[in-house]
């Protein structure tokens, strides 16, 4: 490995974990919010309570966190003779990144719904979803670190 991606590699990997815990903690943390939202009568206080905090966390703390994700993770990936590209691990997760990057922009739809009081997704759909994130997040640790294929 030589050029200074390589020279920041370690500085960049540890950016990169840093923004996947902060991506992760959201997408873990909003359908669990729009889990109890559903059950808020449209219009209440508690409603629009929620919209807040759905809001900036989406907003202030889930798309930067998102961004930064990729920026970090595509400056590995670009780092000369860090990934072997013939093992199946990085294209595997790579899969699953795009699944959960899907993800965040369904939750983001659900959130518009809701911020019109036009919700029509069921607390047991949003029960649901809840656990697909910490599935890819399970999948994707161990792929990365014990790359078993
Ligand atoms: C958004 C697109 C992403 C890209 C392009 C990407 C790419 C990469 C690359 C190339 C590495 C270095 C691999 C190595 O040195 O063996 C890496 C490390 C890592 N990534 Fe990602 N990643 C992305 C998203 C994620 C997500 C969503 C998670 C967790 C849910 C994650 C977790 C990790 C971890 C834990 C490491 C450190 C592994 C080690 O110990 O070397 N990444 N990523």
């Amino acid at each position: 490995m030589s050029g200074w991606l390589s020279q920041a590699y370690p500085w960049i990997k540890s950016l990169h974990i840093v923004s996947v815990v902060a991506w992760m903690a959201g997408l873990l943390y909003l359908p669990r919010l729009y889990v109890y939202h559903s059950t808020a009568a449209a219009g209440s206080e508690l409603s629009e309570t929620f919209k807040i905090m759905e809001r900036r966390l989406l907003r202030g703390i889930m798309t930067p966190a998102m961004v930064a994700t990729w920026g970090f993770g595509l400056a590995l990936a670009g780092t000369p003779g860090a990934v072997d590209w013939q093992m199946g691990w990085i294209w595997a997760k790579l899969a699953l990144v795009i699944g959960l990057t899907i993800f965040h922009f369904l939750l983001a739809r659900w959130r518009a719904a809701f911020e019109a009081d036009r919700n029509r997704g069921s607390t047991r759909l949003f029960r649901i979803v809840n656990e697909l994130p910490t599935l890819a997040l399970i999948a994707i640790v161990i792929l990365v670190v014990v790359k078993p294929f």
